[in-house]
């Protein structure tokens, strides 16, 4: 279809990596106009933890339409918003003994980072915000401050200001706790910098190429915030609601963050949708003072109720997703030990892993190829050199195996330089061979 080319704009991004045009989903599978079908190992960023159309959430919906449901409500309470609050209450907090409220904010995850962060500057009346190298939390301008990648500051078009960058976990080499360097610059009043706001972190970076950090970093990451009173906030946009194992990244690490950004899989069902939580003593906002015309999604509500209510009521669902990110782990492992040549590592926790391929060329040419095999799969990291797996967490053991596999030759093909891919690639032509 010409009309992408003539008026879509150049900011298109993953649109150039699977230039096709598609019109159907169902559960781990998306197809295009052609009819061809692609396991999709990218699940929308994150954001299709339950897959895409998920049944039993289309089923609410379209009841909840057909009754004439609230659809826009501004922030008023409407009954869909209170059943959500009530399930993710008892669903979800009440069980981990998070004592949270919340606060909706625009349905973008990086408007829920603008939120998280402007609270925690007006609350201690500090301006720094400590973030970590390679971190992503969003391209609005105090996100944007907060993410490393030079390719989306360099779009900001004014000085991005208000935030201090610190080596994330293992930044620099296995051996140096980086979260020690942290407390000495705060503890060292000559260090050069002013005492923080907050902290804001991701457990996992996403975005950043499947950094992951250790549980133990996280509880020391913890105490430093609580011996210098400075705000912790875990920005769970990407890792959270099941990612990696637990419906809070955070979980494993036993830690308890004042402030926690949630969206993507939040709505359950692929609706924008996003939410602060925070300690009720931070909760210090004057009446609209952060606000948007679409805060709180009534159509998200009740998608994401269901999502808690099938999925989250008991630790079934949790189970799997370890059960399922042993295996991925473990086929990911023999995969770099038979043709990364020493070079590829994995990465990653649950079903949020990677294969570091080193090289941002290699990475891209195995993707390529996997989309030519009939798998969508996406590369991250600084330089693109992370092939990472994304897939729904509700994908069957058959498709999981199948999208491994689909990696597993591609890879083969690009090691052994058996690949036929051409520098000057043909989607349309090649797409003809997928399915
Ligand atoms: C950890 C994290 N924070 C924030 C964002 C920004 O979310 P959005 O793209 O919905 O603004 C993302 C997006 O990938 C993310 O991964």
């Amino acid at each position: 279809m010409k009309i992408f080319e003539e008026i879509e704009s150049e900011v298109q991004s993953y649109a150039r990596a699977f230039p096709r045009v598609f019109n159907r989903a169902k559960g781990e599978f998306i197809y295009d106009e052609e009819g061809n079908e692609y396991l999709d190992f990218l699940a929308g960023a994150g954001t299709l933890n339950y897959g895409h159309n998920n049944a039993l959430f289309k089923e609410k919906l379209l009841e909840y339409i057909v009754s004439d449901g609230i659809t826009h409500g501004l922030d008023l309470h409407t009954k869909a918003k209170g059943e959500f609050l009530e399930a993710f209450n008892e669903k979800i907090l009440k069980p981990r003994g998070l004592d949270y409220v919340m606060q909706f904010t625009g349905p973008t995850g990086t408007n829920a980072v603008e939120a998280a962060i402007k609270l925690a500057r007006n609350v201690t009346g500090r301006e720094t915000i400590i973030a970590f190298t390679n971190g992503f939390h969003g391209v609005t301008l105090g996100a944007l401050a907060a993410t490393g990648n030079s390719h989306h500051r360099g779009a900001a078009g004014v000085s991005l200001n208000g935030t201090v960058r610190m080596p994330y976990d293992g930044y620099l080499g296995e051996e140096i706790d980086t979260s020690a360097y942290l407390d000495k610059v705060l503890s060292d009043s000559s260090s050069g910098v002013d005492k923080p706001a907050a902290v804001i972190i991701e457990t996992v970076q996403g975005e950043g190429g499947i950094n992951v950090a250790s549980v133990e970093w996280l509880k020391n990451l913890e105490m430093v915030c609580r011996r210098h009173g400075i705000l912790l906030i875990v920005d769970d946009i990407q890792a959270g609601c099941g990612r990696t194992g637990a419906y809070f990244s955070f979980e494993e690490a036993g830690i308890k963050p004042d402030i926690v950004t949630l969206s993507k899989s939040l709505g359950g069902y692929g609706l924008p949708f996003a939410v602060v939580l925070f300690k009720p003593e931070l909760d210090q906002w004057k009446p609209g003072e952060h606000n948007g015309t679409f805060r709180g999604n009534n159509f998200a509500f009740v998608t994401a109720k269901a999502a808690l209510d099938h999925y989250w009521s008991d630790d079934t669902f949790s189970n799997e997703i370890k059960r399922k990110g042993e295996y991925i782990s473990q086929r990911l492992s023999a995969i770099v030990a038979k043709y990364g040549e020493g070079q590829f590592t994995t990465r990653g926790r649950g079903m949020f892993q990677g294969i570091n391929c080193v090289n941002g060329e290699i990475a891209g040419k195995i993707t390529r190829r996997a989309f030519q095999l009939g798998l969508i799969i996406e590369t991250s990291g600084a330089d693109d050199h992370v092939v990472k797996f994304l897939c729904p967490l509700i994908i069957s053991d058959d498709n999981l195996n199948k999208g491994i596999d689909i990696v597993e030759q591609a890879i083969m093909e690009v090691c052994a330089k058996e690949s036929s891919i051409p520098e000057e690639i043909n989607y349309f032509e090649l797409g003809r061979l997928a399915s």
